[in-house]
């Protein structure tokens, strides 16, 4: 179960909550929505092609930039436990063009059993396109055509790509990314389901998750009614605070659909991420006293595991969250308005809820800042200053 809490350390009333008309016109005046009404018609062919993969690598290499990965790492990341390893290992290559990296990570892979899913809805992404050459490349070393055959599937728009020609020509296994969908909001298409199922995350209930999200609008819009008010406030910068290391990665991908989304035109509010209680130590003392720039949104979740601390008679999921409330309280008696969204237990339910929740807070909220929410022109001009670099 996911709860909000928007009143307790937030100035502010909400009094217009219905955004349902401005939903609608979103919905009828772009193209880029394809995510919206949750099209679960893969998951039976991708469970299948997760257990192929499952029963039969050691490591599954997931090359992919963007939003590509980030929507899964950050549902991965959340279920992954902190030490004990699972089989296949999931490793991610292509957000970096770290030669020590993609050196240590060959040296590693070189004599096991490897699976690839390249993930790219353009092809055409400079990283994920150096990475999947040099795969390529070892793999045609280790595999003859035949047993590469099964081992790669490719993830991209249905056009004609270097992708798809990849695929043809090899015969690997193809899923389409929607031609309406953009990268950071694919957390519902074969981009993010594959690698999911292969972790071991049950996909219809994470579709469940979302649907409870569609059918509730109510949290979605105060939600972004409160970040609209905050930055007609001038407070321009959003921190997510969570307070458990698990949702590292999910802060990542909340911090990219709102920067990516709504960061253009000279508009947005720019996104920060705090993994307490570790950031308070370090980032606390802005958010609590620095320059009055910041409003806050938490997100709990409680733990799976607890344990007793006699010494306070409190369980130590009892103790988190009193750090999150008396935090959220400090902050609150020095003027930081702060949300909290709660849940339960990190579980395919509330993940898939909060999933669908952000992805719709940023498109609406984008739609509301009157910017395009699903074109991210500002990172082309550093490609293009870049090519003309590479190609000198
Ligand atoms: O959210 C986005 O659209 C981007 O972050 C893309 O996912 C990223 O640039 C990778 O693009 P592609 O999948 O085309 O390689």
């Amino acid at each position: 179960m996911v709860t909000f809490d928007f009143n307790k350390y937030v100035n502010l009333r909400f009094e217009k909550l219905n955004l349902d008309a401005l939903t609608n016109l979103m919905i009828k005046d772009n193209k880029m929505m394809g995510w919206f009404d949750l099209d679960s018609r893969y998951i039976e062919d991708i469970k299948e092609t997760a257990n192929q993969i499952k029963e039969k690598s050691d490591v599954f290499l997931i090359i992919g930039a963007g939003g590509s990965i980030n929507c899964s790492k950050a549902i991965i990341d959340a279920f992954k436990p902190h030490f004990k390893k699972k089989k296949p290992e999931i490793i991610y290559l292509g957000d970096s063009l770290s030669s020590d990296y993609l050196l240590e990570l060959l040296e590693y892979i070189k004599n096991k059993k490897v699976f690839v899913n390249i993930i790219s809805k353009s092809a055409n992404t400079l990283e994920v396109n150096l990475a999947t050459d040099i795969i390529m490349y070892l793999l045609n070393k280790k595999y003859s055509k035949e047993e590469l055959k099964d081992r790669v599937i490719i993830t991209t728009e249905n056009v004609d790509n270097p992708l798809t020609r990849l695929a043809r020509e090899y015969g690997f296994k193809r899923y389409v990314i929607e031609k309406e969908i953009g990268g950071r909001y694919s957390m519902f298409t074969p981009a993010s389901l594959l690698p999911m199922a292969v972790a071991g995350i049950n996909l219809e209930l994470f579709f469940l998750g979302a649907k409870e999200a569609k059918d509730n609008l109510s949290d979605c819009y105060k939600y972004v009614l409160y970040r609209y008010n905050m930055y007609l406030s001038n407070l321009v910068v959003e921190a997510y605070n969570v307070y458990d290391p698990k949702l590292k990665s999910f802060l990542e991908w909340v911090k990219q659909l709102f920067a990516e989304s709504q960061g253009k035109n000279g508009r947005g509010i720019l996104p920060i991420a705090n993994i307490n209680t570790g950031d308070l130590h370090s980032m606390g003392q802005f958010m609590q006293d620095g320059l009055n720039i910041v409003f806050e949104t938490n997100i709990y979740n409680h733990s799976i595991k607890d344990t007793k601390i006699t010494k306070y008679n409190k369980t130590m999921d009892d103790i988190n969250y009193i750090a999150l409330k008396s935090v959220a309280k400090s902050h609150f008696e020095n003027n930081k308005n702060g949300i909290i969204i709660e849940m339960d237990k990190i579980d395919e339910l509330n993940l898939g809820y909060l999933a669908y929740f952000f992805m719709l807070s940023a498109a609406l909220g984008g739609y509301l800042l009157n910017v395009n929410y699903y074109d991210q022109e500002g990172v082309n001009n550093y490609k293009k200053i870049m090519l003309e670099e590479l190609s000198k």
